[in-house]
């Protein structure tokens, strides 16, 4: 195993009808500021809920974050934040929502004349003292953000991971219920989002971290048992918990405990995003096989444990369980309803160039646990995924 520092500090308060107990975490003289989406927490009744249970503090709403949230935007409730000297944020929303209020957080107390300064920084975080605290009411489980101290943020077509210890949530609700309302599109994403933060986190080289090991496939396990469920069944409430809780689990640090981690998937995703509005999770499904299947050599042992323990896979050689392996991965993202192939978003090989020059200008020319995806990697994976 490798060394590690772990620190997550958020309480998680799990379960339905909670959203009464705002009222004990949420600071009694706190001058709040509730950052929502498009209206969905509106339309389905969470946000009264969530104003009722605040009582009566001091509210403010900023409504209209949108899914990859932009900086422009984020930077009117920055406004809204600084004028009326709000003092917590609360974000009620899905990964969008959350990661949108994370910045608020760090922006609304920047004294720099530009505050897209703060998205330059990537995963080493921008050099901040101060933000301001934020809590969370989840109603899409797929980022992790409920429980990370990371965001993506739209800025100039391109999308800029940030992370400040700063911005981990002191407090995130997580209530299934919540989930039920969610499209069937948005629940497929969800899942594949999950899954994969799991397999960038396993899928790398041995290190003998077999808690972790054990842990991920556990719940890669999970996703695969009950994401079809929640599709078939959206009143499923079993199905929602699981799901909820292992989307949480994926992306909060612990199963990145002791092991490499390769981001590849992500970050390629980012630029099909940007550049064409392919949703978050799309993007994955589109290169995690097409990853697998270039750096199969390389992966090769992981491969192998991931074939065997997650998907069963004893019977053939080494390449033929390996190639199993991927071939059930792909065959589960579709049956979800997500399509893996960039030809199906109507994305030619001849496009592939301007994907990587967008890789190359935000220097993802060295991706990877072991930083050998150069763009040229890159441009076959991008190849392999057509
Ligand atoms: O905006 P509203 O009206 O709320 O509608 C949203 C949005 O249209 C809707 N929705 C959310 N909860 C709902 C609901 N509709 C009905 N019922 C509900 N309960 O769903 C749509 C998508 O929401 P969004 O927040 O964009 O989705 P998601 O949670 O998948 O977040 C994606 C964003 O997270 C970033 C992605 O890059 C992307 O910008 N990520 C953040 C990470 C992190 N912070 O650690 C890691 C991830 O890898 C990811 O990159
Ligand atoms: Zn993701």
């Amino acid at each position: 195993m490798n060394k590690f520092d772990y620190y997550n500090p958020t309480r998680i308060l799990f379960g339905k009808d909670r959203l009464g107990e705002l009222d004990k975490v949420v600071p009694a003289n706190a001058r709040v500021l509730i950052i929502y989406g498009g209206g969905s927490v509106k339309k389905y009744g969470t946000l009264s809920k969530v104003q009722e249970s605040l009582g009566d503090r001091v509210v403010f709403e900023f409504g209209g974050v949108e899914p990859n949230p932009r900086f422009e935007t984020l930077m009117k409730a920055v406004a809204i934040a600084k004028e009326e000297a709000v003092d917590f944020l609360l974000a009620v929303g899905g990964g969008s929502v959350l990661d949108g209020t994370k910045f608020v957080a760090i922006a609304s107390k920047y004294e720099g004349e530009d505050a897209a300064e703060l998205l330059k920084y990537g995963f080493a975080g921008p050099p901040v003292e101060e933000a301001l605290p934020i809590g969370t009411v989840l109603t899409l489980p797929a980022t992790g953000s409920e429980m990370n101290s990371g965001a993506v943020i739209s800025y100039e077509k391109a999308k800029w991971p940030i992370l400040h210890p700063l911005t981990f949530p002191q407090f995130s609700f997580l209530d299934p219920e919540l989930t039920m309302t969610l499209p069937k599109a948005q629940v497929a994403n969800g899942i594949v989002d999950a899954f994969i933060h799991v397999v960038e986190q396993y899928v790398t080289v041995p290190v003998d971290a077999r808690f972790v090991d054990r842990t991920a496939e556990g719940i890669l396990q999970t996703l695969i048992e009950v994401g079809p469920k929640t599709l078939a069944d959206p009143d499923n409430y079993a199905a929602r918990a699981n799901m909820m809780w292992c989307a949480t689990m994926a992306l909060n640090g612990l199963i990145a405990t002791g092991v490499p981690q390769d981001w590849t998937t992500h970050m390629i995703g980012h630029e099909l995003t940007a550049m064409f509005g392919i949703d978050h999770g799309k993007t994955l499904a589109i290169i995690q096989p097409a990853v697998w299947k270039v750096r199969k050599e390389m992966k090769r042992a992981k491969l192998l444990q991931y074939a065997e323990r997650v998907w069963g896979i004893t019977e053939g050689s080494e390449d033929q369980r390996i190639d199993q392996g991927i071939e059930r991965t792909t065959a589960f993202f579709e049956e979800l309803g997500v399509a893996t192939h960039l030809q199906s978003y109507g994305i030619s090989a001849s496009q592939i160039d301007a994907i990587v020059s967008q890789l190359e200008k935000h220097g993802m020319t060295a991706l990877s646990e072991s930083h050998d995806v150069t763009l040229e990697v890159s441009r076959e994976i991008l190849l392999q995924a057509m």
